[in-house]
């Protein structure tokens, strides 16, 4: 019987590390939100990613949730998003009820258009109203054009938020991403590069990271304030990360460059065994940077006769998960009545049963495919994959 091939599934080290951390945990009766766990893996993650500080909280939507708060955002503000995301990037924004607004991607980095981001500049500069911080997101790993926006964002004294979520690993000029902005956020959710089976981290990369991060901590364990009894001036959240779970993360960062060079792999095995297949492409990589290929993506032309939905149903026959790229949130219902700025002119919808729209990455979701990238895939599940895919070209 063929085997289940997953998109992206929890890959745990082979040396069993994970464990050990856990049953430290265990034999020192460290059960709770915080423990030795939970500081030594922020400070390793801080290490190796060369960020200022790190706070380790239930999930990478906490972490956004936090640092939004840790900037001031608030009723009436508003908040610049890359569309093209999952949703987890944009709710925090909501939250704190301030108002997103969504901006396009560009054809090269599939992430945020600097272009696009600077016409948002001018349009809310006229209508009287600075936003309260951008958010750049490097989806599937790929790196956005990340020194274009940071540039943009220092000539308007906007924070910038990097969403890291799934680029645990890459690497812009040798730099982390997640270390470029004043902020930058993590997950380590089931699916993600390395998992701690759900958990994210904020990385505060501002001269007073030390006093932004305490801040995180301390709305993040309840907003306790230092007295004998509980004292509260503040409404606080329960988003500290696990002494257990932390203990996974750790065993996992020890393998996260062994994981990103498998992910690597795979995306250059697809490149080369699907790459000469007529009107598909494969997701962009930047010049300077090194992704961590979380998800291999490709791209069918127009009129390419087979199209995303064949791929991912001729997989899905043979017991293969693929996906559609993310749909982007200027395109879902819940966003509706949210801005949106793109270099598109006359923007209109394309697909009346998705709902996709002539924008860049209405057009990145209408084409796209994200291919089974599980990092425990062998080169016969490759080999597997790579016919099924091949199959649906020769039947044209
Ligand atoms: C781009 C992006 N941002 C944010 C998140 C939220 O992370 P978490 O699931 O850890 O809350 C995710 C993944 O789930 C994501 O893919």
């Amino acid at each position: 019987m063929k085997q289940h091939i997953f998109l992206s599934s929890p890959h745990m080290s082979e040396e069993g590390y994970e464990q050990e951390y856990i049953k430290e945990a265990f034999d020192t009766n460290w059960i709770a939100p915080l423990g030795k766990n939970v500081t030594e893996f922020e400070n390793e993650m801080a290490e190796k990613l060369g960020a200022g500080k790190a706070v380790a909280l239930s999930a990478g939507t906490a972490a956004i949730h936090m640092v939004l708060k840790a900037i001031g955002v608030s009723q009436g503000d508003v908040v610049f998003c890359q569309s093209l995301t999952f949703s987890a990037t944009a709710n925090p924004i909501v939250y704190e009820k301030a108002t997103p607004v969504f901006i396009d991607s560009d054809a090269e980095s599939w992430n945020m258009s600097p272009e696009a981001l600077e016409v948002a500049f001018e349009k809310y500069e006229k209508l009287g109203k600075k936003p309260k911080a951008v958010i750049v997101v490097h989806l599937y790993g790929i790196c956005a054009k990340i020194k274009e926006i940071m540039e943009i964002c220092k000539r308007h004294q906007v924070p910038l938020i990097e969403d890291a979520a799934e680029s645990l690993g890459t690497t812009y000029h040798g730099k982390y991403t997640g270390t470029f902005g004043d902020y930058g956020i993590i997950s380590f959710n089931g699916n993600k590069i390395i998992t701690s089976s759900g958990g994210g981290m904020l990385l505060v990369n501002t001269e007073d990271a030390e006093e932004k991060a305490k801040k995180v901590l301390y709305w993040a364990t309840q907003a306790r304030e230092p007295a004998r009894w509980y004292q509260h001036t503040e409404i606080g959240y329960n988003y500290r990360m696990s002494n257990i779970v932390a203990g996974i993360g750790r065993g996992q960062l020890k393998v996260l460059d062994t994981r990103v060079e498998k992910k690597r792999y795979i995306y250059e095995y697809y490149q080369k065994h699907l790459g000469d297949l007529a009107g598909l492409h494969f997701m962009p990589m930047m010049e300077g940077t090194k992704s961590n290929c979380w998800l291999t993506s490709v791209q069918l032309d127009d009129g390419c006769k087979v199209k995303p939905l064949d791929i991912m149903l001729a997989l899905e026959e043979d017991d293969v998960e693929s996906r559609p790229i993310w749909k982007p949130m200027h395109l879902q219902p819940v966003f509706a009545e949210c801005d949106f700025i793109s270099l598109e002119a006359g923007l209109h919808v394309v697909d009346e049963e998705t709902g996709a729209d002539n924008s860049v990455s209405g057009q990145i979701f209408e084409h796209g495919v994200c291919m089974p990238s599980d990092s425990k895939m062998t080169d016969e599940d490759l080999e597997r994959v790579c016919d099924v895919v091949r199959e649906l070209w020769e039947q044209m």
